[in-house]
């Protein structure tokens, strides 16, 4: 795949300081060169004895992304139900409302499917996800992980549909746009380090 490469102002550090979830877009459709873009930026991830084991699945229909949100909540709520006790009930019964959109309304999705039969697919797949998600930030647009939506989506029908072989498996699903809300810095946690060791 060969497309014209963006030229960015932010440096990588501020890009990967910048990078937030987002959960509210504009309606406005993400262009087919950027979502070339951002396959590129995908691509470019390490892979485990260089497989490249990733395959896409682009959507970017709203009503068909709010079909697939309607299916994904149940089939979410129903293999999340062993861990209720330990989750934050309140974001659990967002998803029993109808009118909560799984993927916020955002007009694309991104979905990386791993080929199973490649070893560390799913490390893989998810080193293209977060080159990805980069790649949008510095292009100015958000991302956000849709976790919720990886049960129903490998459901044999819903596969089907999306003509996901066999040999594949959904691993991160990603919703991309233009942010239509004010991103504050999420905290994060000082990294926790068990030794550092020195020679002397
Ligand atoms: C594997 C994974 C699954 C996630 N699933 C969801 C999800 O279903 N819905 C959602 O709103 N955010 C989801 N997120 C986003 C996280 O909530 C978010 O990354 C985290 O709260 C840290 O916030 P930040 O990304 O803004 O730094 C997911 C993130 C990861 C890595």
């Amino acid at each position: 795949m060969i497309v014209p490469l963006p030229v960015f102002e932010k440096s990588i550090f501020e890009t990967i300081l910048a990078r937030r979830s987002v959960r509210k877009y504009k309606p406005n459709k993400v262009e087919n060169s950027t979502i070339g873009n951002l396959l590129e930026a995908a691509v470019r991830a390490p892979t485990a004895i260089h497989q490249e084991p990733w395959a896409f699945v682009i959507i970017q229909d709203l009503s068909l992304l709010k079909t697939l949100s309607d299916h994904a909540k149940p089939v979410f709520l129903e293999e999340v139900q062993q861990y209720r006790s330990t989750q934050d009930d309140h974001r659990l019964d967002m998803f029993e409302s109808p009118d909560f959109n799984i993927f916020y309304n955002a007009n694309t999705l991104i979905v990386i499917c791993g080929k199973t039969a490649s070893p560390f697919f799913s490390a893989d797949c998810w080193l293209a996800a977060e080159n990805l998600m980069l790649a949008a930030c510095a292009m100015d647009l958000g991302s956000c992980v849709i976790g919720s939506a990886i049960p129903a989506f490998n459901v044999p029908s819903m596969r089907a549909k999306l003509r996901i072989p066999e040999s594949y498996t959904v691993v991160a699903p990603i919703i991309i746009g233009y942010p239509d809300e004010e991103i504050y810095p999420t905290s994060r946690k000082s990294p926790l380090i068990f030794s550092s060791i020195y020679a002397h």
